[in-house]
């Protein structure tokens, strides 16, 4: 026995399984046996006796869970942070443990009483006690972990948890003599896989199966070079055999009722402090406030999903609920990190979402050089579609340019501050780029729910209402259409070959000719299908009028392309007079500027199309400046290009039979994108006879 070790144990008196706070306890309440219980917890005490000291606590009628030791609290040295437990079924232990650790000499620290920890069963020192590692996700508070950090001065590593049947730290990770750690990846989320990674070199982890996980082999009690565990799989015994380790098997059946096994029925007592070890604070925590619809838009869930999701914890301080439908709500949130770069990260996604931080009033944004041409700083912040202000000089700046994707470059001139979204290519030696997250903000219109994520129609999906549904949007686009025309506003279409073979170009050559569309955007393969059909009748060697393949007709669209380029053009193939109708006809015809961008696939290509991508790109931005709507039609590759250019704001409407591609593209949490999953031939065909019906309002009848 080493003297030197001290393990606190509870005898299981009163142990049952009363209530249900974990999965392991659902089904088993009152269905654990007392008298199997005392007999597997006696032979635990009587091994454990043989390695260690064992003290006892006096366990306490109408706590069962006292037995689980584990979660009194987390001892260093003399210190000892009382657990807080999270479920009031629990709380009442915590006197009696109080009590144990102040008779005993212990220092007791006790967290704020709305901050969950607890203990040892959430906080496992590395066994060479260079460092603590700390759970949250279900029990603990990572708000918590900053305390431990400072009462005990150790270097805290968080670890969020993420599969509720290992709801403690202790449940799935256990650190060894040697520097060795056995743990169970899947309980953790890919952050801590990291954090854990980074920490103990591969050779030391011993990563085990979800069979062995489920036994609770990682709940095992660790004495020098013996490990003591319910159950463990023959290969886990091998492993552990080759790293040296002596395995002491126990069962503790009765006790996985209530979601506990070896470890969390002891409290290791001695835990030598190292004077070279200190804290250090990797925990970030800071304030946001944001407003809007927050409920109905689903903003707040959002907000707090993201949070969680990348490794983050909240807690909501303010909330103050706008009772009308039309008033908007206003929140601030504590927002909690595990370290600086999750903070970046977290940030980043809440300021697209609308959040801005209050606290200390941010005067200036933080910028770095750009030292390479085409190349941001590393720490460059990515722009959205959203309008975007910045602090500089305590004033908010309007970001110009706005696109997706983007970096922020700033310029000071006599004028003023001017700030701008660049591309990474556009980026000049010596430009000033905005880094961080730090006094930056989006606004985001206040959305409503019905509103959020676009609208998505379907006309081919099954249900007869909605047929009617897209007839709706139909005459509404229409009407739009016909405004923008009227006020001699700007619309583009961007379109891939499908809308030819689906018999849509002669209701696109109507719109162009009657005004509605002021550049069309897309790849060779419109432009070549669409002179196919004009020239010779079919799309793609597939007869229009009959809907048959023609014999030979697979040549037809390189027969087109090399009439084009024997021409020059398609421009001079209509001057000749040999091209004389369609989309592309009519273009030129109206003078309706288009920008054709090549891919790895096109044959040919036309003469027209740009085979350069970084020209075809900043053409198509050109074309896109002051577009009040964007008609995406059957193209998700186009579709998308043109998406990243634009900002909020103008309208998009995308059609395609494909309803992931409708999703992905009106999903850029824009409320002005309208999605219709439909052939688009049939939705052009529609979009031209509501705008017969229209009357303009200059034609007065
Ligand atoms: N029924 C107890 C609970 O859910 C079991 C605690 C197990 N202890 C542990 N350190 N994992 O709180």
């Amino acid at each position: 026995m080493t003297d030197s070790i001290r393990i606190l144990m509870c005898a299981p008196d009163h142990y049952d399984v009363d209530y249900v706070i974990n999965p392991w306890m659902e089904g088993n309440v009152h269905k654990s046996s007392q008298e199997r219980a005392v007999e597997q917890w006696s032979k635990l005490h009587h091994i454990l006796k043989e390695l260690a000291q064992v003290d006892l606590v006096a366990p306490q009628k109408g706590w069962p869970d006292m037995v689980f030791t584990a979660n009194a609290g987390l001892l260093l040295g003399d210190n000892v942070v009382l657990s807080r437990f999270h479920h009031p079924e629990r709380q009442g232990e915590e006197p009696h443990f109080k009590k144990w650790f102040e008779d005993n000499g212990f220092t007791v620290y006790e967290l704020p009483k709305d901050l969950p920890f607890e203990g040892a069963g959430d906080a496992l020192l590395d066994r060479e006690g260079r460092w603590l590692w700390a759970g949250y996700g279900f029990r603990s508070e990572l708000d918590s972990h900053p305390y431990l950090a400072k009462w005990l001065d150790i270097e805290v590593l968080s670890l969020r948890l993420i599969d509720d049947r290992f709801y403690h730290l202790d449940t799935c990770f256990c650190p060894l003599t040697g520097g060795y750690l056995l743990y169970y990846p899947g309980a953790f989320d890919s952050y801590s896989n990291h954090l854990i990674e980074m920490r103990v070199p591969a050779e030391k982890r011993i990563a085990i199966a979800e069979a062995d996980a489920v036994n609770f082999a990682c709940n095992a009690v660790n004495v020098e070079q013996s490990l003591v565990m319910n159950k463990a799989s023959d290969s886990l015994k091998q492993q552990l055999a080759t790293k040296g380790f002596k395995l002491i098997e126990t069962p503790l059946t009765e006790f996985l009722k209530a979601g506990g096994a070896a470890k969390c029925l002891t409290l290791r007592i001695t835990e030598p402090v190292l004077d070279y070890v200190h804290a250090n604070e990797p925990i970030e925590s800071r304030i946001i406030h944001l407003e809007g619809h927050l409920l109905d838009a689903g903003t707040m869930n959002q907000a707090l999903d993201l949070i969680v999701e990348n490794g983050g914890s909240f807690k909501v301080l303010n909330f103050n609920l706008g009772i009308e439908r039309q008033s908007t709500s206003a929140a601030d949130v504590r927002v909690s990190a595990p370290s600086h770069e999750a903070m970046e990260d977290i940030m980043g996604q809440l300021i697209d979402l609308g959040a801005i931080t209050p606290e200390k009033e941010v005067c200036d944004i933080i910028t770095e050089t750009c030292t390479k041409a085409g190349v941001a700083p590393d720490d460059f912040y990515v722009t959205t579609i959203y309008p975007t202000e910045i602090r500089v000089n305590c004033e908010w700046v309007l970001v110009q340019n706005q696109r997706m994707d983007g970096a922020i470059v700033v310029a000071k001139t006599e004028q003023g501050v001017t700030a701008k979204c660049k591309i990474l290519r556009d980026l000049e030696v010596g430009d000033r780029v905005v880094v961080g997250v730090e006094g930056i903000r989006t606004a985001r219109k206040a959305e409503k729910r019905e509103k959020r994520g676009g609208e998505e129609f379907s006309f081919m999906g099954a249900g007869v209402s909605s047929e009617r549904r897209v007839e709706l949007v139909v005459e509404q686009i229409a009407w739009e259409l016909r405004q923008i025309r009227d006020r001699g506003g700007k619309v583009l279409v961007t379109a891939g070959p499908v809308l030819i073979h689906t018999g849509g170009a002669q209701h696109l050559s109507s719109l162009i000719r009657q005004g509605y569309v002021q550049g069309l955007l897309g790849g060779n393969a419109i432009a070549v299908h669409d002179i196919e059909q004009a020239l010779m009748g079919t799309s793609l060697g597939v007869d229009m009028q009959k809907g048959v393949p023609v014999r030979g007709g697979h040549r037809h669209h390189l027969k087109v392309i090399n009439t084009v380029r024997r021409y020059g053009s398609i421009a001079e193939t209509v001057e000749a007079g040999v091209l004389t109708q369609g989309v592309m006809y009519e273009c030129v015809k109206n003078n309706v500027p288009f920008c054709l961008a090549g891919s790895i696939r096109d044959d040919g290509p036309l003469p027209d199309t740009q085979m350069d991508l970084i020209k075809a790109q900043a053409e198509y931005a050109q074309l896109l400046e002051g577009t009040d709507m964007i008609l995406m039609l059957s193209t998700m590759l186009h579709s998308i290009g043109v998406g990243n250019m634009t900002p909020a704001g103008v309208k998009m409407v995308c059609v395609d039979i494909n309803p992931a591609v409708v999703t992905k593209l009106s999903d850029r949490g824009s409320i002005e994108s309208v999605g219709v999953v439909t052939d688009v031939g049939l939705f052009l065909s529609l979009l031209v006879q509501q705008l017969e019906k229209l009357t303009s309002p200059y034609q007065v009848a």
